[in-house]
Parts: structure tokens; C-alpha cells; sequence
């Protein structure tokens, strides 16, 4: 069985007084781990505060990016190796606004799940699609390469433990979500092609979550889906009412 998992990703919004007050807000009241698992990704700015307000209780802690060296003359990166230190649980990667606007690449994002893995921590794989791609019909195509460039030399037992995102590009913040039945799709193609590239245990063991527009309205529907294990939730992950009733959606 495949433990949900709903992850607030905060982006460029909190300060770290607002990071702790938002946890010390929601800390009590959320999921047992073991039945759904609470994870909130926040600035690299805000994680000390995430850590330390977090500490003790119910909440996974993610960073929203990372270089894939460990130390050096990268100015203005974020080193996995000190994310690990700090006690960061996972760490999110490619998303689809850091493809966009911060030019990275397959490449750079296979680099990075090695990187994540090196030090301990879990990545957060995101793929999808744009409209332009999904209105030519290349949806399918589009995220299985995605899918199979981001993984490329990992091992079984790292796929099976790591997860990946669905996010279509024309759901995020628009308020437009995929219908069900259209994240169900995408995210079963995800769990064909991992098994295709590994084997059925291990597509049987990945999380794959859907991203884009998810709200308390349309979770529980998304999550009786059989190929989505949980969510990436931007908008509705920054105020702890909402955030509570996401991971709470089982109640
Ligand atoms: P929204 O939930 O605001 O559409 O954002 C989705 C997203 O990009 C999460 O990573």
C-alpha cells in the first residue's frame, strides 16, 4: 500500500515568522504519517524556521530546489549536502516553473535526483505538459520523456522510494484544474513507464501525486483516483485552514 502524500509547495510566498506561524497553527491537528503524509516545500530562506517549528510534530519538511553539488563556487545555489544536514526531508525538483524560467533541464534534473538521493533525502520529481503540447495531442509522449530523463540511472529500489509530480502547466494557478479522469490518465502513463523502465514492484511502490489547482473542493475527488497517490498544492497550501483540510481529506 502507498502511503498519500499532500505537499504544500509554497514558492516564493512566507517570510519565517509566517512559516511559523503558519506550522505552529497546523502542527497539532495534522495526519498521522502513516496515513497520510503532511509535507510543506518552503524557501530555502524560511527552512530553519520550517525545521525548528516543525520539530516533534506530524509535518515532513521539503526544500523547493537544490544545485547537484554539494559545495563550491556556485554562487546563489542551495547545497543538498547542507539541506541534509539541517534535516530536510525532501526536496523538490523540476518543477515546471523552474524549467520555464530558470532554463533547466532534463539533465540538470537527473543530476539533481542523484544529488538527493547522495545525501539522504527524497526527491519530489515533477513533469507535465504545457496546453500547447496537450492540444497537439502529445500530452503522453511529452511526460513519459520527461519521466524516463529524469530517472535515468537510478536504481530500483530509489524509484520505488521517490515521487513523482503530474503538474500540467496550463492547471498551475490558473484555477483550472484537470478533470479527474485527465490527471488518472497522465499519472497511470507515469506508473507504465516506470515500469517499463524498472519493473512492476517498483511502479507498484513510486507515489505519484497530481499538481495544479488542487483545493479542500476537488481533493478527495483526485485522490479516489487508483494512479494518484496524493498532491503538489500551491495556492491552497498557504493558509492553514485549507492546508489542514487537504491532508485531512480522509475525515
Ligand atoms: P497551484 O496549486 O497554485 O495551481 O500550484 C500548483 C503547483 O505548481 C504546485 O507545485
Amino acid at each position: 500500500m502507498r502511503t498519500p502524500i499532500i505537499a504544500g509547495n509554497w514558492k516564493m510566498n512566507n517570510n519565517p515568522e509566517d512559516t511559523t506561524n503558519f506550522v505552529e497553527a497546523v502542527k497539532n491537528q495534522l495526519p498521522d504519517s502513516s496515513k497520510v503524509e503532511a509535507v510543506i516545500a518552503a524557501p530555502a530562506v524560511d527552512l530553519p524556521a520550517l525545521l525548528a517549528a516543525a520539530k516533534g510534530s506530524n509535518l515532513h519538511t521539503a526544500a523547493e530546489n537544490c544545485y547537484f553539488e554539494n559545495a563550491g563556487a556556485f554562487t546563489g545555489e542551495t547545497s543538498p549536502l547542507v539541506l541534509s544536514q539541517m534535516g530536510i526531508n525532501y526536496v523538490v525538483i523540476g518543477h515546471s516553473e523552474r524549467r520555464d524560467y530558470f532554463h533547466e533541464t532534463d539533465e540538470d534534473i537527473n543530476k539533481k535526483a542523484h544529488a538527493v538521493f547522495a545525501n539522504q533525502m527524497t526527491p519530489i520529481i515533477c513533469c507535465g505538459e504545457s496546453l500547447e503540447t496537450r492540444e497537439a495531442g502529445q500530452a503522453e509522449e511529452w511526460v513519459q520523456r520527461q519521466v524516463t530523463a529524469a530517472l535515468k540511472d537510478l536504481s530500483a529500489a530509489q524509484v520505488a522510494s521517490l515521487v513523482i509530480a503530474y503538474e500540467p502547466i496550463w492547471a498551475i494557478g490558473t484555477g483550472k484544474t484537470a478533470t479527474s479522469d485527465q490527471a488518472q490518465e497522465i499519472c497511470h502513463v507515469i506508473r507504465e513507464t516506470v515500469k517499463s523502465l524498472y519493473d512492476e514492484e517498483t511502479s507498484d511502490k513510486v507515489r505519484i501525486q497530481y499538481g495544479g489547482s488542487v483545493k479542500p473542493a476537488n481533493v478527495k475527488e483526485l485522490m479516489s483516483k487508483p494512479d494518484i497517490d496524493g498532491g503538489l498544492v500551491g495556492g491552497a497550501s498557504l493558509q492553514p485552514d485549507s492546508f489542514l483540510q487537504l491532508v485531512n481529506y480522509q475525515d
